[in-house]
Formats: structure tokens, sequence, C-alpha cells
């Protein structure tokens, strides 16, 4: 343990990125629906470190890289490239197709919304060196069947998924290859992403905090955005001391341009005007020694309501509140897949997969700019 920390220590002097993302990983995420309209019947995306790195649906029909250097990755290998277009406009497809309408005839269901959901992937552990593959199916929201990748056999959670149990166990081959994908291409490939997308993926970005609030009544909410990677700390202080009462953490939450946001809000309605600059806000990002901290001081607040000329923040402050919203319902979604909100995972999946339609939402929610 001791070596590693002085190894890190070494490293992190050396070339800082190394050991601060200790926790790797690749995830394909399928998804397919019936009968919800505006949505696409299937769509696939590549998930890499949680950034989102390529993505395809049943209107697009093909694969299209979502970072620069995933692009350059499949310039370079056509066959990668057919691998994933095959994935997407044929494979999964009509696997996910297939799988719903016996399903539907399963749970004896018949035309409403039917959603099906995979995952397969593997994530390694840095420093110890440990992979772990998984394959999981959920359906209408819930877990449906899963691969165990230590007995080789699949794990029906629920009476109507033991026949696929059955059905699939014996089918030898697909598992086999299953295993082998899982456990040995897919961190083979997440090693060569992380090389070649490094400079991205392994980056260290600090985020610009700022403190927000609504209405004059309303909670401070100091609010980080913009940093990389997502293992971050956020409290409100009080004399030196960490908050816990009147204060409202939110989750991570992924931006558009694949960095993170986060707030914290701090309810201040029993706290005097005097007592205001005992409190502070602190950011921590995972491996960087420096914290950044924001005193709590009314002038530094970015405020909604008031529009004198000296200040000309309101808008972007304004569009910043949106965004969040907006984006936080996606984070409860993510939050919530296992437990089966089907049609927030279709607002998710929406906000996800066009992220172009940002600024018209934020105006539909905001009338007032
Ligand atoms: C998938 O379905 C399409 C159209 O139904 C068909 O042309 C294609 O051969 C199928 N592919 C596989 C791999 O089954
Ligand atoms: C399936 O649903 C139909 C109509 O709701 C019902 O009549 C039938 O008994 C159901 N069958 C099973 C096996 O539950
Ligand atoms: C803030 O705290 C006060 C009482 O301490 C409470 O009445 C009020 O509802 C709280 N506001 C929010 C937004 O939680």
């Amino acid at each position: 343990m001791l070596s590693v920390m002085i190894f890190c220590v070494y490293l992190y002097l050396m070339y800082e990125p190394l050991c601060l993302a200790v926790k790797h990983s690749m995830k394909y995420f399928v998804s397919a629906s019936t009968g919800v309209p505006h949505f696409p019947e299937f769509v696939g995306a590549l998930v890499i470190d949680e950034i989102l790195t390529g993505n395809c649906d049943s209107n697009k029909k093909t694969v299209e890289p979502k970072q620069d250097w995933m692009k350059k990755i499949f310039e370079g290998d056509p066959q990668l490239f057919e691998w994933y277009s095959g994935q997407c406009s044929d494979y999964q497809p009509n696997f996910s197709k297939a799988m719903i309408s016996n399903l539907k005839q399963r749970f004896n269901q018949s035309g409403d919304v039917h959603i099906l959901q995979e995952v397969f992937g593997c994530a390694w552990d840095d420093e110890t060196g440990e992979v772990n593959g998984f394959n999981q199916y959920g359906y209408n929201g819930e877990d449906f069947i899963a691969l165990d990748l230590k007995t080789l056999t699949w794990i029906a959670p629920k009476p109507q998924a033991v026949i696929t149990k059955m059905r699939w166990d014996a089918e030898k081959t697909r598992i086999k290859y299953n295993e082998i994908f899982l456990t040995q291409i897919c961190p083979e490939w997440l090693n060569n992403y992380l090389d070649l997308g490094k400079s991205s993926l392994l980056r260290i970005d600090l985020p610009s905090v700022s403190l927000l609030q609504k209405t004059p009544s309303s909670p401070v909410s100091c609010h980080a955005t913009g940093f990389y990677p997502d293992s971050a700390l956020m409290f409100w202080r009080k004399d030196g001391e960490e908050l816990h009462e009147d204060v409202d953490h939110g989750e991570i939450l992924p931006n558009h341009d694949g960095s993170f946001q986060m707030s914290v809000d701090l309810n201040l309605s029993s706290v005097t005007p005097e007592d205001w600059r005992r409190y502070d806000c602190v950011f921590q990002l995972s491996g960087v020694k420096n914290d950044i901290v924001i005193k709590l001081d009314k002038a530094e607040i970015r405020t909604n309501w008031e529009k004198p000329s000296g200040r000309t923040i309101p808008i972007t402050a304004a569009v910043a509140v949106l965004a969040l919203i907006l984006i936080s319902a996606c984070g409860v979604i993510i939050y919530k897949r296992k437990k089966g909100e089907i049609e927030k995972q279709i607002i998710c999946l929406t906000y996800v997969f066009t992220p172009d339609n940002g600024s018209e939402l934020s105006e539909k929610l905001n009338p007032e700019t």
C-alpha cells in the first residue's frame, strides 16, 4: 500500500494524470423500444470513463464518433468501424427487436410502451489490475437477466426470465464469445482507447466556481462547472468546519463538452447578514493539492432578479441554472435506471442523444429572456 502511494506521489510529480483516474471503464449501452413516439426504436452508445465516445440510432443508422480521438481511431481502423456499424445497424437492433416481441408475449403485454436495455463492457482498476466484465439486460426498467462470468451462466432474477436463462445457458458458443469479448478484447480495446485518447481521457480540468441565487430568499448555490475527471467533492464550511445542516448536495452531472458540474445549496434563511462572512464553499478535485475556496459574499453572488446596469451576468446565470435543471433530470434518471422509471429514462436518452436542442429548451423554461 505504502509503495503504491509513494509510486503515485512520484507519478503525480512526474506526470499528474496517471494516478488520478484509477478506475477505467468501457460500456456499451443499447436501448430498444417500441411505442415511444419521436424516439428512435434503437439507440446505441459507447461510453468510456463516463464520456460519450460514439453513438448510433435507428434513424441515422451509422456510428458517429463523439470525440476527435475516436474519429481518428475509426479513420485508422476501417475494420473496427465496420464492426461497430454492424453492431449498430444490424446485429443489435435485430436481436433487441426479436427479444422485445418475445418478452411481450411472455409477459402477456399488448402494444404499449416497452423498453429493452442492455449494458455490456468492462471496468478495470489501474491500481489492483482487477478486470471485471459485465453483460446485463433490463426490461421495462427492471433487471431482467445478467451474465455471471464466474460460472458462465445467466442469472435470472425474475421468474419470467427463467426460460430465457435456460435457452441462453444452452448457447455455449455465444457464452464463450461473450467471455472472450468481455474479459480479453474489451480490456484490450479500453487500454488502447485510453492510450489514444489520453490527452482528453486522462486530463485534469479545474472548474470555474460561482455562487448563484434564484430569488433573494432562495438558498445560495455554490456551482462548479467544467471539471474533469468526475471524482470531486464540494461542501460548505462555517468557521472552517464542514457544514451538514441546511445543506443540499447535488449530484455530479455531465456537461455537453465532456466535463462535469455539481452544486451544493446552502439555506441561509436563519443566518444574519453579519454572519455571512463566516461561510465559504470548498471544491476539491481528487489528486489536486489546492482546494478552490469561495467566500460567501453578497457582492459575488450571481443573481437572476435585479438588473442594475453594472451587472450583466443574469442571463448567463439563468442559462447556467436552467442547464443545471435539465441535466439534473438526466442525472436522476441515470440514478434510477435500476428502479424502473421508464418515462424518465426516455427523457434522459433524448437529452443524451440530441444535445443540440439545449438552447431551445432553455428558452422554453425561461420565457422572460
Ligand atoms: C437484420 O434485419 C434486417 C432486416 O430485417 C436483415 O436484412 C438482416 O439480414 C438482419 N441481420 C441479421 C444479422 O440477422
Ligand atoms: C393474457 O391477457 C388476456 C387479456 O388481457 C387474458 O384474457 C389472458 O388470460 C392472459 N393470459 C395469461 C396467460 O395471463
Ligand atoms: C430554509 O430553512 C427555513 C427554516 O430554517 C425553512 O423554513 C425553509 O423552507 C428552508 N428553505 C429551503 C429552500 O429549504
